[in-house]
């Protein structure tokens, strides 16, 4: 009990998730039981969820998708009301509990403790703990044990839900302080539009005074509009970019496998790679998940990335030509994406900008790339900075949510 309660306080509220179904583990092995689990429930009315489970090695999984309501309503409302069960043996169902006797009879187990959970002050769930072999007596010392446990656990989620809604709130602050950023964005954008439409124009009034001369001059004319044309097409350029980064509303989020995202994101690459004489080596770690985000958009930010990349080990003109995109775990619950390259890492009159529109070092950069980037990994979420490599270069990470079951939940929550 010592350890539980020292480990519950001291967790985390990112790991508190893994660190309960441990402990879940642990207390069901001590007692030789076969299955035990935590149920959630956000509110009253709300349905009750299965967040935690242990079962002993071999013994079936808990059902997918196991809705207690749907198998036994009364006694759910029970123990959300505070009320415990605990039996031996199935007879000793209370006979008001009618339809968990029922269920026992059809599947369960042959003793049980249901314990409800308490967090902040109300019943947030309740955690059961089976034994499916054989009967099993729950002395009252033991009985007190547990609820103490469930109680450690239940004010753990207590902690973890309120820091997920601090974190919500923060996104929000971020979201409307970004708006702020929108309105330098716009007096720069229109700065930067202005540029290439100025030069179209005096490019445009040249032509027009040559061939009001009566003296086209072919070549000189040829110059001018190719030039007018250029500029145009890199004013189309900003705005679409433009447009591609305030499209987020149209995302689609799914699960996706991020190991195939960064195939898909090579493939687009390597001509361009051979072209530069680059060798783009990716690292998936087995232990990456899939992660929720869409597509698209999270393409286009490896895309950014590697070009960046590429971009770096190019103009340093670096012997050692590689790039190489990792994807590991981050903290619970988190995934990172890296990018390294071996350039000649970030120039430093960009290094504290890298992140505001049009900042850029490159002839032909339009400085909008790791913007657009960092806008969409933290419309997932996540976060993205950069760090110089120990010996040549810079990576540059970014962090997804992992698609997991209760990763939704508890994002949904906040
Ligand atoms: N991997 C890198 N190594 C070194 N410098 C980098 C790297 N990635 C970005 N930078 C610096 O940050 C600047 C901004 O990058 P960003 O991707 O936002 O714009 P850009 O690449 O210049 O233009 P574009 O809009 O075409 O992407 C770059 O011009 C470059 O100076
Ligand atoms: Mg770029």
């Amino acid at each position: 009990m010592g350890e539980l309660s020292a480990a519950m306080a001291r967790v985390p509220a990112d790991e508190v998730d893994r660190e309960i179904e441990l402990w879940l583990g642990r207390i069901s092995q001590a007692l030789d039981l076969d299955r035990s689990a935590i149920y959630e429930r956000d509110s009253a009315g709300q349905p009750v969820r299965v967040t935690h489970t242990w079962r002993r090695p071999d013994f079936p999984a808990f059902p997918r998708n196991f809705d207690p309501v749907k198998f036994f309503q009364v006694t759910v409302d029970w123990v959300m009301a505070g009320n415990p069960i605990t039996f031996s043996r199935p007879t000793e169902i209370p006979p008001k509990l009618e339809d968990a006797r029922r269920f026992v009879e059809r599947w369960g187990p042959k003793a049980s403790a249901v314990i409800p959970m308490w967090g902040g002050g109300r019943v947030i769930g309740a955690a059961s703990f089976g034994k499916f072999r054989s009967a099993r007596q729950w002395p009252p010392e033991l009985l007190d044990h547990l609820a103490l446990s469930v109680r450690l656990f239940g004010s753990a989620i207590e902690r973890k839900q309120s820091e997920m809604a601090i974190r919500a709130v923060r996104t929000e602050l971020r979201v409307a302080s970004r708006r702020n950023v929108m309105s330098e964005l716009v007096a720069s954008l229109s700065h930067e539009i202005n540029q290439p439409l100025g030069a179209i124009l005096s490019n445009l009034g040249g032509v027009a005074r040559l061939l009001s001369q009566g003296n086209p001059q072919p070549a000189m004319a040829l110059e001018a509009v190719n030039s007018a044309i250029d500029d145009t097409k890199r004013t189309a350029e900003i705005v679409r970019r433009i447009r591609s980064m305030f499209k987020h509303h149209a995302e689609h989020k799914t699960a996706l496998g991020i190991g195939t995202l960064i195939d898909e994101v090579v493939k687009l690459t390597t001509g361009e790679a051979a072209l530069r004489k680059i060798a783009l080596q990716v690292e998936v770690s087995p232990a990456a998940q899939r992660v929720i985000g869409d597509s698209i958009q999270l393409q286009q930010c490896v895309l950014n990335l590697v070009m960046n990349a590429f971009d770096a080990i190019a103009e340093a003109n670096s012997a050692r030509r590689a790039v190489i995109v990792k994807v590991a775990p981050e903290k619970t619950g988190w995934v990172g994406v890296s990018v390294s390259d071996s350039g000649a890492g970030i120039a430093p009159a960009v290094a504290s900008r890298l992140f505001e529109p049009f900042v850029t070092t490159k002839k032909d950069g339009m400085g909008l790339g790791l913007l657009v980037t960092r806008s969409i990994v933290e419309g997932h979420g996540g976060r993205l900075w950069a760090t110089p490599n120990p010996d040549q270069g810079t990576t540059f990470t970014f962090t997804l949510p992992v698609a997991d079951r209760k990763r939704v939940g508890a994002s949904r929550r906040a």
